[in-house]
């Protein structure tokens, strides 16, 4: 379970909300519905399994013990679907709305499958919280800076999305703001870059690097780093996301809400560091291993090259204030991949 800075513990705990959570199976929506269960909120939450788990709910189940449990009600259902969002927002005063297709891979794969998910899905999520007058808290994406060369990145500078996947999370900005606009509606967009930590999936063509290789590392297999391994990108650990997820719901400021926000650590480490990082970890975790050499590849298409956030804005407007830097993060999720490997 998640630890929370005390002040958003209090806000939590002061009063029971009534939340939804979409992609609950998922890795970031599991660790938001644990956490708002833990802190005696009423949570509603919806995923249709396409790349999420029901062992990632029973995880939360047992994480939180049934008492908890109780306050929570699960719809297995596809966002694709308008009355599945419309059931799903029922009496909800704040959507954290995480299910999409993540993977840019994916996306150029097939980008109909995505656009499904991420656009449609996510206008009919906006429609529905709109009907029912919820705050709207939105995974962004770090992508959709796109072939801006500036860095850090800043929010108001983005560039041409590279990927079928950028597309989608860029439109949600775009609906997001002009339902503020038009409506009145009060949403919050937060471009995560690069989450990773517990229950994050390691298996499948598509899945996130550091989960990845972590698992080769325990299988004794090589990692493939796709170019010459200097791609950089701020490793943001899912304490951090929770953390500006809450903040965002919760914010009270009015110059805080119809934005969008970068959520990261502010600070760049490059594929070749993040190996070297992981396999000291791993090597420390399970001293009988050593991790091999890594082996080099082609360069991903649709990649950015650099990542690197600003956090500025998060910091001041809605509070948000890292508590784990990415060693801090990777020591914490290597000692839960080991154990779960070990189970
Ligand atoms: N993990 C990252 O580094 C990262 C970075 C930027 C943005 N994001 C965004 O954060 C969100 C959560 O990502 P994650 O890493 O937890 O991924 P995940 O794949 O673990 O979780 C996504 C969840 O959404 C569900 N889902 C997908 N399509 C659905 C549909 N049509 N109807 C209902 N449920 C559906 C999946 O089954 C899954 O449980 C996504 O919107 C993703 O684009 C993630």
């Amino acid at each position: 379970m998640l630890t929370l800075q005390p002040d958003l513990v209090a806000l939590l705990e002061g009063q029971s909300r009534r939340w939804l959570v979409t992609g609950s199976a998922g890795f970031i929506g599991s660790h938001l519905l644990e956490t708002l269960l833990a802190h005696g909120q009423q949570v509603t939450s919806l995923d249709n399994f396409a790349t999420g788990h029901r062992h990632n709910l029973q995880a939360v189940r047992e994480s939180v013990g049934e008492a908890a449990w109780a306050r929570h009600h699960f719809i297995e259902g596809d966002i694709a679907d308008p009355d599945t969002c419309v059931a799903a927002c029922e009496g909800a005063q704040f959507v954290l709305h995480q299910a999409a297709l993540g993977s840019v891979p994916r996306s150029l794969k097939d980008p109909q499958t995505t656009h499904r998910a991420n656009a449609t899905g996510f206008l009919n999520m906006l429609v529905a919280a709109r009907d029912v007058g919820a705050r709207f808290v939105y995974a962004a994406s770090s992508s959709t800076y796109g072939d801006s060369p500036t860095l850090p990145k800043v929010e108001d500078v983005i560039g041409r999305p590279l990927s079928p996947y950028a597309v989608t999370k860029y439109l949600n900005e775009l609906y997001a703001e002009v339902f503020g606009r038009c409506y009145g509606m009060q949403t919050i967009g937060l471009r995560y870059f690069n989450v990773f930590g517990p229950r994050q999936d390691p298996n499948g063509a598509y899945a996130a690097v550091i989960p990845r290789w972590i698992a080769a590392m325990l299988r004794g297999e090589p990692c493939t780093i796709n170019g010459d391994g200097e791609t950089s990108r701020d490793f943001c650990y899912i304490a951090n996301t929770v953390q500006a997820n809450l903040r965002a719901a919760l914010a009270t400021q009015d110059a805080a809400v119809n934005q969008v926000y970068n959520v990261a650590v502010g600070d760049r480490t490059t594929l070749n560091q993040l190996h070297a990082a992981l396999a000291a970890g791993v090597e420390r975790e399970r001293p009988s291993l050593q991790v091999a050499q890594p082996a080099y590849a082609d360069f991903r298409g649709g990649d950015v090259r650099h990542s690197l956030a600003d956090v500025s804005k998060a910091r001041t407007l809605l509070g948000y204030e890292p508590t784990h830097d990415v060693h801090e993060g990777l020591a914490e999720a290597i000692a839960w991949y080991v154990a779960n490997a070990a189970a």
